[in-house]
């Protein structure tokens, strides 16, 4: 197998560096690119970097199912600074790679290369590739004097430093970074230095726009993976309408000072089992130890709700009482439900790629003043209708239910 060696601080990794590999592979015949990120880096000695731990696992996360890129710690294990020659022969040493392993260097450190320490040496061992990455021509470039490889890969406009200003301003960061960095920024709180105390964290608040909340409920690598779960096991057109619902059910938590992402989260998955089949949908919504209805038996896929539910705390271990009450509920609803069960219910009627739904419906989730009781006995009686003109069986929890939420909502 043939390998090559890329090097950094990778503080954080963005897309370049991923780009950057994959040139290596595509255009110079490599089998396999190694990522080394450094703990201190002989080029950067005073740099700060993020804990390595933190380094290290954005790489890892950002490769996940390429196997034609790895990443190795010996430099995080080694400590202090790494010179390249030691890299190289441990890499090496542990790899047994076809031939010489690549090197990747940038054409800003290649200029110095012949001052590194036992520049000789690395050269023996290891076959320089100079990447592009400050001169767009190569004519621009200065002659390197040592026998290379020019790898042909596009300048991208980016680079780490500017990534932590970007993050640090919350500025058009999130997508220069592969999606598995950018959960572990956003839940780690990385580069947000919050030098300026109390004063700073208030004006952060104040300035935060609605897409901007901290998680509560469950870090966003949760909420991802929940949300990949749920696009395994449902079809497409109803993963859409998940997405569509988790939208609004944020929406709407930001309307009615919920938090969001946990109206995100309950959204996303409350029609986790809809694709389940009858006897698994049977075997969980049995779990939670209530009857089954008349109606359940008759229509078994009125179960997946209650199944969603016991299978959200039995297999991804969300103990959340409000998200699992909302999706518990969903199809029919229930007497004093609580407010984010609510939202769910609504979200799932009404979501944007419904086509049944009477704009005037619609335009009441914007109005402004309309409390959330109140939308709610709109809505439940839209439903209601709806199922009545479909001549569908409503159950009699829902009218119920529509009783004291219209009695409720009149006085
Ligand atoms: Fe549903
Ligand atoms: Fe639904």
């Amino acid at each position: 197998m043939r390998v090559a060696i890329l090097g950094g601080s990778f503080n954080p990794v963005h897309i370049g560096h991923l780009a950057l590999a994959d040139a290596v592979i595509s255009t110079l015949e490599y089998d396999r690119v190694i990522f080394v990120p450094a703990f201190i880096s002989p080029f950067k000695p005073d740099a700060d970097a993020e804990n390595p731990q933190d380094r290290l696992d954005m790489l890892v996360s950002s490769i996940a199912g390429d196997p034609r890129l790895t990443v190795d710690d010996c430099e995080l294990r080694r400590k202090g600074v790494s010179y390249t020659i030691s890299t190289v022969a441990d890499i090496i040493r542990r790899y047994c790679p076809d031939g010489k392993p690549g090197l990747v260097i940038g054409d800003d450190l290649a200029r110095d290369f012949t001052q590194w320490y036992k520049s000789d040496e690395i050269l023996e061992k290891a076959d320089i590739i100079i990447a592009r990455r400050i001169y767009r021509e190569r004519m621009d470039a200065p002659v390197f004097l040592f026998p290379h490889a020019a790898l042909d890969n596009e300048i991208m406009d980016i680079s780490s430093s500017n990534m932590r200003e970007r993050i640090a301003q919350d500025k058009n960061w999130r997508y220069l970074t592969p999606a598995g960095a950018r959960t572990i920024i956003e839940d780690r709180r990385l580069y947000k230095p919050l030098s300026g105390g109390l004063e700073e964290l208030e004006a952060m608040k104040k300035n935060a726009s609605t897409r901007s909340f901290a998680p509560t409920v469950a870090p966003f690598s949760q909420i991802v993976y929940m949300e990949n779960e749920v696009r395994r096991l449902v079809s497409p057109s109803r993963f859409l309408h998940s997405r569509n619902t988790a939208l609004l059910c944020y929406d709407l938590c930001v309307r009615y000072g919920l938090d969001p992402l946990k109206g995100y989260l309950a959204g996303v998955v409350h029609d986790i089992c809809k694709s389940f089949p009858k006897e698994e949908l049977f075997r969980l919504a049995r779990k939670d130890g209530e009857e089954m209805t008349k109606m359940e038996r008759k229509k078994p896929s009125l179960l997946h709700a209650r199944a969603g539910a016991a299978l959200l705390k039995e297999r991804y271990s969300i103990q959340d009482e409000a998200v699992l009450e909302a999706v518990h509920c969903h199809t029919t609803g229930k007497e004093n439900m609580g407010p984010l069960a609510k939202i769910v219910f609504m979200a799932d009627k009404i979501e944007v790629s419904r086509p049944e739904v009477k704009p005037s419906l619609r335009e009441l989730c914007v109005r402004p003043r309309i409390g959330l009781d109140e939308l709610f006995a709109v809505v439940l009686e839209e439903t209601v209708t709806f199922l009545m003109a479909k001549e569908q069986d409503i159950s009699e929890g829902t009218f119920r239910l529509l009783d004291s939420m219209i009695r409720k909502s009149k006085r």
